[in-house]
């Protein structure tokens, strides 16, 4: 049966419609269409294709998702072997001057010739491969291998989006594009991440994660690798035009939809190269994805000839590489270091090692989770990573050392800075020091979480008064902001006796707080403004809160809903849950944050009467009739914190981890596993103008 014509006529259009976005996507970096968009337009294609099996046809994009897995890649000789590039030695300055004095030397040009013309590129972190073209359809590709031979990886390389099945425009009859295959950072985090979370191995880097993605026996396993492309030259070409340069082939190449990275330039003479390898080297951080350097070519293709090449390498191409941002060394030992927002980091102590350009003794190995998935013991041996400016990490274990079970590092059950007992937040994989109030490692973000507009609302009460305050021993707790004399207050920088004033003022005006201010202002990991409202509707005061028999709540609750269970059975309305939100671990965060002696002093402060707070009774807000939203990714309106605050204030909830449950995810840039989880759930993903839309519509109660 042969298809009807206007079915025929929609495939074809589906198919260079998808073609144009995937180029317009990876090639012109100018997506015109969302993803999801994206995905209807392909949804389409592959429900016509299946109705319709005739109209199915090798370049069909629907034909990326790979086949069948092989018993072994078949070998490849490359007519034009695939060269390697020399490598300067000195990775400065000085190795672009002794370039360029070499290729004037053998080009055998005087001081007093024209500078000579390079491209210069970035050079990719991943695996070399050739794409073979014949009248503009991808027929083969195949690793670099030694450069003679090299592994058919034909069926893999058309599960890559970035490579196009087919040429756009006249193609030559037979081109050869040789480019790198490799994987965006963020890229490979959610791959990490994954892996992770279905108990999978996790890769060292997103080098070896590309490699071995392109490498699989099974394509469907490469399909579900990110990887992306980035053409940097040409093997065997026929019917096509001469380029005079490099640079003009790779623009030409460019027109026939082939991504080839923007980032390259024309450059004269050694000193614009070192100019080159200055600006990449500065803007190498904010790259998506890792390079180990930039490349020198010789622009001029006669020139390129006359050079030739030399034992597999072209003498007209040079690689200027950075100091590496990845090194080995020993886990000397782990220790916990407190944040200023009371986080407990695990850090391993190195055996020091020189990497992105500094030498680095302690490593982050972030947090409990990522500590055991990479297995990080004592005696290790370790890959640091320091990328930019960011701060050093351990990326993996290298070679297991000797482990012996009584040395396994363990989490403190205590805070090494203040003594208080730590927990874990529900939903989140920090561990949190529950000396909120009184340890000295979070004193100052106590202080102005505590003065925060939606706490107790003190104004003035900045950045640079909490520091002094906190620096000159003034104020070690919110308690101390109620004594503070307008006096003391004026000898701070940035104040005079008129701000000091009114400062004193803005403090004692917040004495007349509503009780959920002030729970919220405590800091209770855990206690957004929403469970601090529950807590004040549920024990009316400070004294009350302070002083709950939390283990007796718990079983209240869980005998409750015990008898609800049985209620709804017999049909009879259900009674009111104790406590309804707020879960176990919470209630256990909650409880050893009140308990802590040190809270409880200062609470006790606060509460005291004519020194402390006069609180006012919370007034009831309407039923919640909120939602439960999850946040991921960075937002660049305002921070996580600042988002959920805003959330709670209109009434939803905010949770740590997507589940059926959750009605929004809000995801910002980078966001990861939460937001692959709240597609796989098809649950609503907002993005950040959608977001500010929702907030703008409701006012904060
Ligand atoms: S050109 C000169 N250009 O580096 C002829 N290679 O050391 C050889 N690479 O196997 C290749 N970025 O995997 C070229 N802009 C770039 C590159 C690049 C990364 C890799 C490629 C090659 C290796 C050679």
């Amino acid at each position: 049966m042969t298809a009807p014509k206007e079915a025929r006529a929609r495939a074809e259009a589906l198919r260079a419609e998808i073609e144009r976005h995937n180029r317009l996507y990876y090639v012109e970096d100018a997506p015109e269409i969302t993803d999801a968009e994206y995905d209807r337009l392909f949804r389409e294609l592959q429900e016509l294709e299946a109705k319709h099996p005739e109209l199915l046809a090798p370049d069909s994009p629907t034909q990326r998702v790979g086949g069948a897995a092989r018993g072994e890649l078949p070998p490849v000789r490359h007519e034009v072997p695939m060269l390697s590039i020399r490598t300067e030695a000195e990775a400065d300055d000085a190795g672009a001057a002794k370039f360029d004095a070499r290729i004037r030397r053998e080009l055998g040009l005087s001081p007093r010739d024209p500078a000579v013309e390079y491209l210069a590129e970035l050079k990719f972190d991943g695996l070399a491969i050739n794409l073979r073209y014949q009248h503009g359809e991808l027929v083969m590709g195949a690793t670099r291998g030694d450069g003679e031979t090299g592994e058919d990886v034909t069926p893999n390389v058309r599960t890559l989006r970035s490579i196009p099945l087919r040429l756009h425009g006249s193609a030559p009859a037979l081109l050869e594009v040789r480019g790198e295959i490799y994987m965006t950072r963020a890229d490979f985090e959610r791959l990490n991440q994954r892996q992770s979370a279905a108990g999978q191995k996790t890769f060292v880097n997103p080098r070896n994660a590309a490699a071995g993605g392109v490498r699989q026996l099974d394509p469907k396993v490469t399909a579900r690798r990110p990887l992306t492309f980035s053409a940097y030259g040409v093997g065997r070409v026929e019917g096509w035009k001469q380029f005079a340069r490099h640079s003009e082939l790779l623009d030409a190449m460019e027109k026939l939809g082939l991504p080839v990275h923007p980032a390259r330039k024309v450059v004269h003479g050694a000193d614009e190269l070192v100019d080159y390898h200055r600006r990449i080297g500065e803007q190498r951080a904010q790259l998506p994805f890792d390079i180990d350097g930039v490349v020198y070519k010789v622009n001029r293709l006669d020139l390129q000839r006359r050079l030739g090449a030399l034992a597999r390498e072209p003498r007209w191409a040079l690689a200027h590489k950075f100091p590496p941002q990845e090194e080995t060394t020993e886990v000397l030992g782990i220790g916990v270091q407190v944040g200023r927002t009371g986080t407990l980091t695990p850090v391993a102590r190195l055996k020091p090692v020189f990497v992105g350009g500094v030498t680095v003794t302690n490593a982050t190995l972030h947090n409990e989770d990522e500590l055991r998935r990479k297995d990080v013991w004592v005696g290790d041996t370790v890959v640091v990573r320091r990328a930019g400016d960011v701060i050093p990490e351990v990326v993996g274990v290298r070679a297991k050392g000797p482990r012996r079970r009584e040395e396994r590092f363990e989490m403190p059950q205590h805070c090494p800075e203040c003594g208080s007992p730590v927990v874990r937040v529900p939903g989140e994989a920090a561990t949190r020091c529950t000396g909120g109030l009184y340890c000295k490692a979070q004193r100052k973000q106590t202080l102005l979480h505590f003065a925060a507009r939606r706490a107790m609302d003190i104004e003035g009460l900045g950045e640079k008064i909490v520091e002094q305050l906190v620096d000159r021993g003034l104020v070690d707790s919110p308690a101390d902001l109620y004594e503070l004399k307008e006096a003391a207050l004026a000898e701070l920088e940035r104040m005079g006796e008129k701000s000091a004033r009114n400062l004193v003022g803005q403090i004692e005006k917040s004495r007349d707080a509503e009780l959920h201010r002030l729970i919220f202002a405590l800091g209770i990991p855990g206690v957004g403004e929403e469970v601090a409202r529950i807590l004040a509707r549920e024990f009316r005061s400070l004294e009350a809160l302070a002083h709950a028999d939390w283990p007796k709540l718990a079983a209240d609750k869980e005998s409750v809903r015990k008898q609800n269970a049985q209620r709804k059975k017999r049909g009879e309305p259900a009674l009111k849950v104790p406590l309804e939100g707020i879960g176990p671990e919470l209630m256990d965060s909650i409880a050893k944050f009140l308990h802590e002696p040190h809270n409880r002093k200062v609470i006790a402060r606060l509460t005291a009467p004519r020194t402390g707070v006069r609180l006012r009774q919370t007034a009831p807000s309407p039923a919640p009739e909120g939602k439960t939203f999850v946040l991921t990714g960075a937002l660049s309106s305002m921070t996580r914190e600042q988002a959920q605050s805003e959330l709670e204030a209109r009434g939803h909830k905010v949770a740590g981890s997507v589940s059926k449950k959750t009605d929004f995810v809000v995801a910002g840039a980078e966001a990861g596993a939460k937001l692959d989880k709240a597609r796989s759930l098809g649950v609503k993903v907002l993005d950040e103008p959608e977001f500010l839309e929702l907030l703008n519509k409701a006012s904060p109660r």
